[in-house]
C-alpha cells in the first residue's frame, strides 16, 4: 500500500477544507493551543512509518489515555474489573451523570468518564505508585522515556475538575469506588494530562494493532483475549455517542480525546493518529474523523 502518497492526498483535501468546530475551552490551559495545528502519522506492521504536519509535536492526549489504563486494569485484575465497569454504548455524551443514577452506579463502559474512572480506582487500589507505573507503561509501549505530562493541563483541570468529582461521589455512594476520591481524581487528571505527539502515540498504540504485541522486541504486553475486547470496546465505545457514526465513516477500532487527537487502529496492518484542535459538537476531532474516513476511503480498507 502506497502510505505516504495517500496521506499527501489527505494532507492536500485537509488544507481545502473548510475547518469547522471548537477548541474545548472547559480545561482553560487547552483553549490556548493553535486551532490551525494538523498532523498525521501511520505505522504500518509491514513497512514502517508514515506521516505530514505536526506529526512530532506533543498535544494533551485526555481520554486516549484511558485506553492504556484500561490496558493496566485488564492486567492487574482480569476479569472481575466488568463487575464494575459494563461495556455497552452509552449513547450519552461523555461526561454525562444521567445513567449513573438509574444503573446503581455502574459505568456503562471504560471509556465515558464515568467508567474511566473507576479504572483509576482499580489503578489506585493495585498500584504502588500509580502515577509513575502509569507513566511507565506508556515509556514501554512506545519505546520513549521522555514523554511527560504537562503540569498546567494538569493544574488546569484539577481547578475545573466539579463534574467528575460528582461522578467520582456518586459512585461511591453505591459502593463502586474504593478509594479517597481526591486521590482518584488525581490520578485520572495525571493521565490525561499527559503530551505524546502524533508519532509517538501511533508507535504505542501498535499493540492493539499487532495482537498484543510491541512490534520492535515482541514482548506480549496484553493477551490475544485483552486485544479482542479493548478493540471491541474502542470499535462501541471510543466516541461516546458517536461511536456509530465513527464506525460508518471510518469502520476502525479508535479512541479520541479533547486535545483533539484521534488513535485508530487497523488490526494486523496498521496503527495511526490524527491531532488537530477543533472539536465537533460531540467533542471529537472534526478534521480528524474527515482525516480517517479519507484513509479507510483511499485505501479501500476497514475492518469490515
Ligand atoms: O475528564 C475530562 O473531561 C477530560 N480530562 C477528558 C475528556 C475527553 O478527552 C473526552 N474525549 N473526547
Amino acid at each position: 500500500m502506497k502510505y505516504q502518497e495517500i496521506l499527501n492526498e489527505i494532507e492536500i483535501e485537509l488544507s481545502k477544507k473548510l475547518k469547522s468546530g471548537k477548541i474545548a475551552s472547559y480545561i482553560p490551559e487547552l483553549a490556548k493551543i493553535d486551532q490551525n495545528k494538523l498532523g498525521m502519522h501511520l505505522y504500518c506492521i509491514n513497512s514502517g512509518h508514515y506521516g505530514f504536519g505536526d506529526e512530532k509535536e506533543k498535544f494533551s492526549i485526555q481520554s486516549i489515555s484511558k485506553v492504556f489504563s484500561l490496558t493496566m486494569a485488564m492486567n492487574l485484575v482480569g476479569d472481575k474489573l466488568f463487575s464494575r465497569v459494563d461495556v455497552e454504548p452509552s449513547g450519552d455524551p461523555f461526561n454525562s451523570l444521567v445513567q449513573l443514577e438509574y444503573e446503581n452506579g455502574i459505568p456503562r463502559n471504560p471509556f465515558i468518564n464515568a467508567g474511566a474512572l473507576v479504572i483509576a480506582d482499580v489503578l489506585v487500589s493495585n498500584l504502588e505508585n500509580p502515577k509513575k507505573e502509569f507513566l511507565n507503561f506508556i515509556h514501554k509501549i512506545s519505546g520513549d522515556d521522555s514523554i511527560r505530562v504537562n503540569d498546567k493541563v494538569f493544574e488546569s483541570e484539577k481547578k475545573f475538575s466539579h463534574r467528575n468529582a460528582a461522578l467520582l461521589n456518586l459512585m461511591k455512594s453505591f459502593g463502586n469506588i474504593q478509594n479517597d476520591i481526591e486521590t482518584v481524581l488525581d490520578l485520572y487528571i495525571y493521565q490525561c494530562a499527559i503530551e505524546m505527539s502524533c508519532h509517538e502515540l501511533t508507535t504505542a498504540f501498535m499493540i492493539y494493532a499487532n495482537g498484543g504485541k510491541m512490534l520492535s522486541n515482541n514482548i506480549q504486553v496484553i493477551s490475544t483475549t485483552g486485544i479482542k475486547r479493548i478493540n471491541a470496546i474502542m470499535q462501541t465505545c471510543g466516541f461516546y455517542d458517536e461511536a456509530g457514526e465513527f464506525s460508518f465513516r471510518v469502520g476502525l477500532p479508535g479512541k479520541s480525546g479533547v486535545g483533539g487527537g484521534i488513535a485508530a487502529i487497523h488490526p494486523g496492518q496498521y496503527a495511526v493518529t490524527v491531532w488537530s484542535p477543533l472539536l465537533n459538537p460531540k467533542g471529537n476531532s472534526a478534521v480528524g474523523m474527515y482525516a480517517l474516513e479519507r484513509l479507510t476511503t483511499l485505501t479501500g480498507l476497514s475492518i469490515f
